[in-house]
């Protein structure tokens, strides 16, 4: 908006120059031509002054509208109140969402915009502001144009003049609805993540005691299944020597004894008993080494860290994980036998099966397949080498080995846990377990273990 700054009509000096209106008197003419120059000089002031006002306004009305536009195309939400705590200012956000106009707003005491459960909270925000520091990132709720509340984090600072005086406060909220509802989203998925994980871990342990129960029929039938058939060897020769017994003790002549006793084979049968029956001890022998083996197995899992012979739960590991194993596989172990470890047994047996397995099935498809076992005192550490003639490690996978999950088996042939579980238990041991592609080929896992002190 311009304004023509020459004014429209001429001015009052060149109106008495006029012809036609030159006064009588030449002295009243100066005073009078005096005046109307004055009033010539402060019209053409007051002129100016309007002009200049005019800009100033112009200039106004523009950073109004930027102002206006700035807090319009805000998404915080902006409310500016007295100290009194009446609103003078709200922006559209407020609007978009409280449904409230800022003339709806205008004089109201700013905690009414507060949800139900926000307000005592909210009127406490200009005495905290006085008393203490401003008030950052405190989490309220707008009552909603809908009726349900807006989760805001709010941020309240002093309103100061340009004195420096207190003249109000300004609140400024983020709207977090979002947010919150994405972070839930997040923690509704690793809740489920997690739930998967241990049921994923819940049926490895499941396969691996499939795996061990297996391992343990197959065991457990042999000896059992001898035992069995010298019951009912011994059973047979049980009836036998009753029969020949009673014929003695009866009334049968010395000759029919004698042929009963061939007949019953009851020489044969008398040699036979030792071997039967130290058979039969043996076979109970083997069952109950077996139980021994599970019983420390699983009760060793817990409970308080006891010394054990490390030698023998590796050899013991070993044989377990080679059970079902059908290739040949040329296994040799080279174990300090006198080493003490102290802690689980269970878990260090349950290590040695993981890695023995993982090399059976990494030396499937390799000819003259062989797993070197090497125990060494190192320091104040005993140190396990399984050294296997397979293929070895991809140098891309060896440091993801350990980790949760990784498997290059085929699904359902490997969880890609055996080796994360088994570096976990070591840790827990205070000892360490590593992977690695020697020079003379193959792959060699190194298990390190404290000593017991
Ligand atoms: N001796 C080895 N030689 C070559 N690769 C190996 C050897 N041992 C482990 N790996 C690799 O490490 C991966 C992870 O082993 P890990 O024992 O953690 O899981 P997995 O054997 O695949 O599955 P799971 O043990 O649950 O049956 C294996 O899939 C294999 O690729
Ligand atoms: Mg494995």
């Amino acid at each position: 908006m311009t304004r023509d700054k020459t004014p429209p009509n001429p001015s009052l000096l060149d109106q008495v120059a006029m012809p036609g209106l030159a006064p009588h008197d030449p002295g009243a003419e100066t005073a009078w031509v005096e005046v109307v120059q004055k009033m010539d000089e402060i019209y053409a002031d007051l002129v100016r002054y309007q002009v200049a006002l005019e800009e100033k306004n112009l200039a106004l009305e523009q950073a109004h509208a930027f102002i206006n536009g700035v807090l319009g195309a805000m998404s915080d939400v902006l409310i500016v109140c007295d100290t009194e705590g009446r609103i003078l200012e709200t922006n559209r956000a407020l609007e978009r969402l409280t449904g409230l106009r800022p003339e709806q707003c205008t004089g109201r005491p700013f905690a009414e915009l507060f949800s139900a459960e926000s307000r005592s909270l909210a009127e406490r925000f200009p005495e905290h502001m006085r008393s203490t520091a401003p008030v950052q990132d405190c989490e309220v709720s707008l009552a909603g144009g809908d009726g349900r509340p807006v989760p805001l984090s709010m941020n309240c600072s002093p309103h100061l003049d340009h004195r420096g005086r207190l003249i109000g406060m300004v609140l400024i909220g983020r709207p977090v609805g979002e947010l919150r509802r994405a972070y839930e989203a997040l923690n509704r998925a690793h809740a489920e993540l997690k739930e998967a994980q241990q049921q994923v871990v819940q049926s490895e342990k499941m396969a691996s005691l499939g795996r061990l129960v297996a391992g343990v029929a197959h065991e457990l039938n042999n000896p059992i299944s001898f035992i069995y058939g010298n019951m009912h060897a011994l059973e047979r020769y049980r009836r036998k020597l009753e029969t020949y017994l009673r014929a003695l003790h009866g009334d049968k002549t010395p000759d029919a004894r004698a042929q009963l006793r061939r007949d019953l084979r009851i020489d044969h049968l008398l040699e036979d008993l030792k071997p039967l029956v130290e058979g039969s001890l043996e076979g109970a022998e083997r069952v109950r080494d077996i139980v021994d083996d599970l019983k420390r197995f699983s009760s060793s899992q817990r409970g308080p860290r006891t010394p054990f012979n490390l030698a023998e739960v590796v050899e013991r590991g070993t044989r377990w994980a080679l059970k079902e194993v059908h290739e040949t596989i040329a296994v040799t172990s080279d174990l300090p036998p006198d080493v003490e470890v102290t802690g689980y047994a269970g878990q260090i047996q349950q290590v040695v099966i993981n890695l023995v397995q993982n090399a059976v099935d990494a030396l499937r498809g390799t000819p003259a397949p062989r797993l070197e076992i090497s125990g060494r005192v190192e320091g104040g550490m005993v140190v396990i080498r399984f050294h296997d003639n397979g293929p070895g490690i991809p140098p891309e996978n060896l440091h993801k080995l350990f980790d949760p999950f990784f498997t290059t088996k085929p699904v359902g042939e490997g969880t890609g846990l055996g080796l994360s579980i088994s570096y976990r238990m070591i840790r827990e041991h205070g000892g360490s377990l590593s992977a690695e592609n020697p020079p003379d080929g193959g792959a060699l896992f190194t298990l390190r273990l404290p000593l017991q002190s």
